[in-house]
């Protein structure tokens, strides 16, 4: 599959799974502008797609504020002439349950993720449209933002609010032929490497090559920030001109489609519902089979 010609922006790809992104996008032709709040790590990332033969220049900013989100487009069209792609990926999590959580922790997320995702995509999107040629937006998800997990409040409302602008910007950009996606990724990385029934398996990849079990690859669809790559590949591609404003689920063996929210239930009352009236009807109709929340525990 080939993105040559192509120019990408890839936010938090200093390590990762931004930096698999980039690779992969790189190493199908296009140039890229790494980013990362980490200079080190922006700066040995564009080096080693340099070194295998692509095309990447390193940009250091904060993604979460609109200058930052200007600048990357800027550093595009300054370096490679053109914007073509939009990787809002750059995150971070400040975990607590909801009675310990800090407004500190809950901004700092939702300043990363929903504002940053925010930011960069309006900023791409102004870029897109003037250029007149399409384009590719690809958000990031999680299955945190999909159904709920503990600990996540801050991180769940901004994952949950990137699918929602997602489906969003779909509608409002799909004139300008740019397309509109979030992939949910599962993968080993500094984020969920402490995740206790992972670690033990991540360690022996990391120190041995040993393979993730097939009970993780395939059950719980968790494998290498590499084997994400693909779908990313595939949704900056022109083979996925006609998908659009959908979540992408992948991980280790896995490719899954989300559903997205709908009414799954419904019962009328003429003149409308009372509360006594919703009392007597709940068990019997609309609440009947309640929705499941949060993610299931492995089953390792
Ligand atoms: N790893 C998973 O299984 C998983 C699952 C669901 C969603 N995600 C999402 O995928 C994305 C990447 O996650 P990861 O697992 O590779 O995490 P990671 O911690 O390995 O990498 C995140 C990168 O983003 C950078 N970053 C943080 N804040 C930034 C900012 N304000 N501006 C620019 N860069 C910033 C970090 O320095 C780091 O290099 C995140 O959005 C995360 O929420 C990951």
């Amino acid at each position: 599959m080939s993105l040559a010609h192509k120019v990408a922006v890839v936010t938090g790809s200093g390590r990762g799974l931004g930096l698999a992104y980039a690779t992969a996008l790189a190493a199908a032709g296009a140039a890229v502008v790494i980013n990362d709040v980490d200079g080190d790590a922006a700066e040995a990332a564009a080096r080693s797609i340099i070194d295998a033969g692509g095309r990447a220049v390193a940009q250091v900013a904060e993604v979460g504020r609109a200058e930052a989100a200007q600048g990357l487009v800027d550093r595009a069209v300054d370096s490679f002439g053109r914007l073509d792609i939009m990787v809002t990926n750059a995150g971070v999590l400040r975990d607590a349950m909801l009675w310990k959580m800090s407004d500190d922790d809950f901004d700092t997320v939702i300043d990363v993720h929903l504002r940053g995702t925010f930011t960069c995509v309006r900023a791409a999107a102004v870029r897109l449209r003037a250029q007149g040629e399409g384009g590719r937006i690809i958000c990031v998800g999680s299955p945190t933002g999909q159904v709920g997990n503990v600990g996540q409040t801050n991180y769940a409302a901004a994952k949950a609010g990137i699918a929602a602008m997602a489906r969003t910007w779909a509608m409002e950009l799909a004139k300008a032929r740019i397309t509109v996606n979030a992939v949910i990724p599962v993968a080993a990385t500094a984020m969920t490497r402490t995740v206790p029934v992972f670690a033990p398996h991540v360690e022996a990849l990391e120190r041995e090559g040993t393979p993730l079990p097939e009970a993780l690859r395939k059950g719980e669809g968790f494998g290498t920030a590499e084997d994400v790559a693909g779908l990313v590949v595939y949704l900056a591609s022109d083979a996925s001109a006609q998908v659009t404003g959908q979540c992408i689920g992948i991980g280790g063996d896995k490719l899954a489609l989300w559903s997205h929210p709908q009414e799954v239930s419904v019962a009328y009352a003429d003149g409308g519902w009372s509360a006594d009236a919703i009392a007597a009807a709940w068990p019997v109709s609309v609440g009947r089979e309640p929705q499941t929340y949060g993610i299931p525990a492995p089953r390792l």
